[in-house]
């Protein structure tokens, strides 16, 4: 079976005690995992080795950055590099987020930048894309996203393309309480993995997780993952909340 994911993004939210707080409660709850399935935490950079030494002893879970430089290293006041996640064990980098996307104007070939950097560091790139509401509202979101993957992924060869997680995520469900429907959510995803088909063929296709992102909360994850194409979620908010994110993880395949 596909791998099944869980991911946490905290964004920009929560102080170090109260992070570490989140971690332990979770932890508490004795989560057994089957061995296709993982759960990831997107914290803050100064909550990375707090994280990641958390998460140690807990086999199939990770913590991750939520971005990174599209520089190797340099003078770039404030950016941190893949080298320096890559120093610190960190094996998963959220990238093109579509608020990086949208507030720090990260385009498709910046991403792809990264992308390279990650994966020549080892680091799994956790792949974001997604349509706004006016492209969602035209009709175009299949083109879309599918000119995102091309621009930003499609320059790489099979193995290393084997390695990305992709993360759907609809700009007018994130944060909203608006989710998208099981049946958009399933027909986006089965979208993606026949453009990832197209280009790498069936074998790629049916191999990489697709997560869906957007208003994932404790009451419809269920739901959303047992969509076919569907390999769990990017979750935002119901990730701060110990007892939400636990039945969200619950809720994977
Ligand atoms: P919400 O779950 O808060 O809608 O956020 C989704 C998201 O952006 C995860 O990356």
């Amino acid at each position: 079976m596909r791998h099944q994911i869980a991911a946490a993004n905290w964004k920009m939210n929560l102080t170090f005690q109260q992070g570490e707080k989140l971690l332990n409660d979770i932890f508490e709850a004795d989560i057994s995992l089957a061995p296709h399935q993982k759960v990831i935490f997107a914290v803050p950079f100064p909550y990375l080795i707090m994280a990641k030494s958390e998460v140690e002893e807990e086999k199939s879970f990770a913590a991750a950055a939520q971005n990174c430089s599209n520089k190797k290293s340099g003078a770039y006041t404030g950016e941190v590099s893949v080298e320096m996640l890559h120093s610190i064990g960190i094996n998963y980098c959220i990238i093109g987020h579509s608020e990086r996307r949208e507030y720090f104007n990260e385009t498709n070939s910046i991403l792809a930048e990264k992308v390279n950097l990650c994966l020549q560091y080892n680091i799994i790139p956790v792949f974001c894309c997604g349509e706004s509401l006016a492209i969602r509202e035209s009709g175009k979101q299949n083109e879309f996203v599918q000119l995102q993957l091309r621009e930003s992924l499609f320059h790489l060869d099979s193995e290393k393309m084997k390695k990305i997680i992709i993360a759907y995520e609809p700009i007018w469900a994130i944060g909203t309480g608006k989710t998208a429907t099981t049946g958009q959510a399933q027909e986006m995803h089965a979208h993606l993995r026949s453009v990832i088909g197209n280009h790498y063929g069936s074998e790629m296709a049916s191999f990489i997780p697709i997560l869906y992102g957007g208003s994932v909360k404790a009451n419809n994850a269920k739901e959303l993952f047992s969509c076919a194409d569907v390999d769990g979620g990017l979750v935002g908010g119901a990730s701060l909340v110990a007892s939400d994110f636990i039945e969200i993880i619950r809720s994977l395949k």
